[in-house]
């Protein structure tokens, strides 16, 4: 049988009764909106047997040590779970297993009744979001959003609470060996000869990426557009310039950069520099755009020499408007 309702209310394991400071600092730490004033309210008795809903009464809940009693290891491997944070600050009774599996009452009585206990590895994705984002909501608002969230990649495909590898943020594996599980395609072009150095431990995809969800294209902490994103290192290519190349600010980076690997240096998106310039610089005057650059230098049938020879300062110049190094001015 299924729990025909998840725990959308995981807090309401606690009786308000016997910790009446916990309620006011789940709201301090977590943020308002997490805990509902009718979980604190229902009536014992009213809910169906054995539902680990936001109808579950106090007496419902039955309290770590209980379920220690027969579920030891995973109690033992719990005791260093970020989980217990809480709970070690009220007293052992805060976030503890019913946070997140319901009120265990019936599944005890029943002698361990499967049927009776929420079991997030057997449960739909959105049941497992809403469980966690009950108290996570605050700081991952945008996962039913993301990417992951409506491709139905729930929480605990990235973290396990009990058997996480990764025990910082409770991972299942540490990236980017848990992103390439699943992202076998972006896998090859950090193996390529230029790259970020992901896999070296460098750079981290989530140095670029929210995999909670972002408001920008691509799940990205910010726009690649807007530069944000890659100036948070590239600090040297943020300006601002006095003679700014404008593509840089309006086209973003990845105009003329790959931003996880590629087999040019400097991760370049064309093999030859001048193949992107004249993407926009074209020296045909019937296809004239912007400053169609004239003169010998800028012959390409006849010489042809890398663009940035001469215009050196690629991504922005204080020196002049042709971005020349210092020496050409
Ligand atoms: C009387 C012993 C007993 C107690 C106390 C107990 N459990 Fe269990 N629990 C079991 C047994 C036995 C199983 C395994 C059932 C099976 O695999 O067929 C189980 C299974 C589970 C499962 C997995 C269910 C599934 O679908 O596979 C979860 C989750 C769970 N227990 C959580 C808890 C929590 C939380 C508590 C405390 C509120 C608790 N248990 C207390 C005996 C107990
Ligand atoms: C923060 C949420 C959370 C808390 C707190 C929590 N669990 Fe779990 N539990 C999970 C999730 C998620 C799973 C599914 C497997 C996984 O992701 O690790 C699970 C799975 C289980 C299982 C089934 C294991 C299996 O292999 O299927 C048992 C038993 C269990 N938990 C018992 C407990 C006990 C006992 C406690 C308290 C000591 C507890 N849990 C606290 C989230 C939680
Ligand atoms: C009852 C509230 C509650 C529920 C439900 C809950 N969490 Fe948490 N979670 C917390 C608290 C409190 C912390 C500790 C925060 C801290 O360390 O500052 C925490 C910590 C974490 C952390 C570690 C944070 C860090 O800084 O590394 C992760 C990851 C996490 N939770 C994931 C989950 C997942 C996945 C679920 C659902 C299976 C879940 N949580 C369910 C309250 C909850
Ligand atoms: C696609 C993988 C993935 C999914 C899905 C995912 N997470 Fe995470 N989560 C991560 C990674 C990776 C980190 C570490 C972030 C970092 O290093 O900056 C993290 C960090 C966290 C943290 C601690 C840091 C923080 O930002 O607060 C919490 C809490 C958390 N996740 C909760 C959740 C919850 C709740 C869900 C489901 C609603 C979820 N995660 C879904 C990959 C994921
Ligand atoms: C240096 C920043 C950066 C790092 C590090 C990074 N990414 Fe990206 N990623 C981007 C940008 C920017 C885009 C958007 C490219 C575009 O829209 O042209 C992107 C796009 C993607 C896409 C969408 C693919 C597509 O073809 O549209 C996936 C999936 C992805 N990245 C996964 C990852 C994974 C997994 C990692 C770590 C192994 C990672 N990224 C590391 C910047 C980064
Ligand atoms: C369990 C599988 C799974 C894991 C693990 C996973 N992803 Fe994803 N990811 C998906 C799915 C499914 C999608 C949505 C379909 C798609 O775009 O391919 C997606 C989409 C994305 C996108 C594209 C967003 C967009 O808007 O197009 C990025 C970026 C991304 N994931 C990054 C990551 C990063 C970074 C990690 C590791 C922290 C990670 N993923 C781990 C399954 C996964
Ligand atoms: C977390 C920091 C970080 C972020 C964010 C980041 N980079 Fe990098 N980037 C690096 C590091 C580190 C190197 C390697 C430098 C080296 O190998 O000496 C690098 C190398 C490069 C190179 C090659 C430089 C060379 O000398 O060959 C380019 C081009 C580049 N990044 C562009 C980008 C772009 C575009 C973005 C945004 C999509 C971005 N980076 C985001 C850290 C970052
Ligand atoms: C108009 C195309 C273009 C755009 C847009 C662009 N770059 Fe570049 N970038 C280049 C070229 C060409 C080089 C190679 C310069 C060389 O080899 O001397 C380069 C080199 C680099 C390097 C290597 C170190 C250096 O300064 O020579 C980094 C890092 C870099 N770019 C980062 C970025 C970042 C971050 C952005 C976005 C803010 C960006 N680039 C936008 C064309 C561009
Ligand atoms: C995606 C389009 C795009 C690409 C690619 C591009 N540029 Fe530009 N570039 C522009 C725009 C737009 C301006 C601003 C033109 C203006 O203000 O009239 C500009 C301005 C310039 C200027 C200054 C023009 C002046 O008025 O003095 C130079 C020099 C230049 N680019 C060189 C290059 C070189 C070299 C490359 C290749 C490494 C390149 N650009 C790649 C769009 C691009
Ligand atoms: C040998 C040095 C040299 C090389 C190589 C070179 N340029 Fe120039 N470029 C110049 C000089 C000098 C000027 C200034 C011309 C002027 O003031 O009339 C200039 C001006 C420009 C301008 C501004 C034109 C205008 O009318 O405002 C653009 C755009 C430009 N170059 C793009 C390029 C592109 C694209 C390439 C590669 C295909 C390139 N340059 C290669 C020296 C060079």
């Amino acid at each position: 049988m299924h729990r025909d309702r998840p725990v959308t209310q995981p807090s309401n394991y606690a009786a308000p009764g016997k910790m009446p400071g916990l309620r006011a600092c789940l709201m301090l730490i977590l943020g308002a909106g997490v805990l509902s004033a009718t979980a604190w309210a229902a009536p014992a008795g009213a809910k169906p047997a054995g539902a680990q809903t936001r109808d579950a009464a106090p007496g419902d809940f039955v309290g770590e040590e209980t379920c220690a009693t027969c579920h030891e290891e995973v109690a033992k491997g719990f005791a260093s779970n970020p989980h217990r944070k809480l709970a070690e600050a009220h007293g052992k009774t805060g976030v503890t297993c019913e946070g997140c599996h319901g009120a265990g009452r019936a599944h005890v009585e029943g002698g361990g009744d499967k049927s009776k206990i929420f079991n997030p590895a057997a449960a739909t994705a959105e049941e497992v979001d809403k469980t966690c984002l009950g108290c996570h909501q605050g700081k991952h608002a945008n996962f039913e959003r993301s990417a992951h969230g409506e491709g139905n990649v729930s929480c605990i495909g990235c973290h396990s609470v009990h058997a996480g590898t990764d025990k910082e943020h409770l991972l299942k594996l540490a990236q980017p060996t848990l992103c390439f599980q699943c992202h076998t395609d972006v896998k090859p072009q950090f193996s390529m000869p230029f790259h970020h150095k992901v896999n070296e431990g460098l750079v981290q995809c989530t140095d670029c990426h929210d995999p909670h969800g972002t408001f920008e294209k691509k799940g990205l902490k910010a726009a690649a557009q807007q530069d944000m994103v890659c100036v948070k290192c590239h600090t040297e290519t943020a300006g601002p310039f006095v003679y700014e190349h404008a593509v840089v600010r309006t086209e973003g980076c990845t105009a003329c950069h790959f931003p996880h690997g590629g087999p040019n240096p400097r991760l370049l998106n064309r093999a030859n520099v001048n193949t992107i310039c004249l993407q926009c610089h074209t020296t045909s005057p019937n296809f004239t755009t912007f400053g169609a650059p004239t003169g010998p230098a800028h012959n390409q049938a006849t010489q042809y020499q890398s663009c940035i020879i001469c215009h050196a300062d690629i991504h922005g110049s204080n020196v002049g408007q042709h971005f020349f190094n210092t020496n050409l001015q």
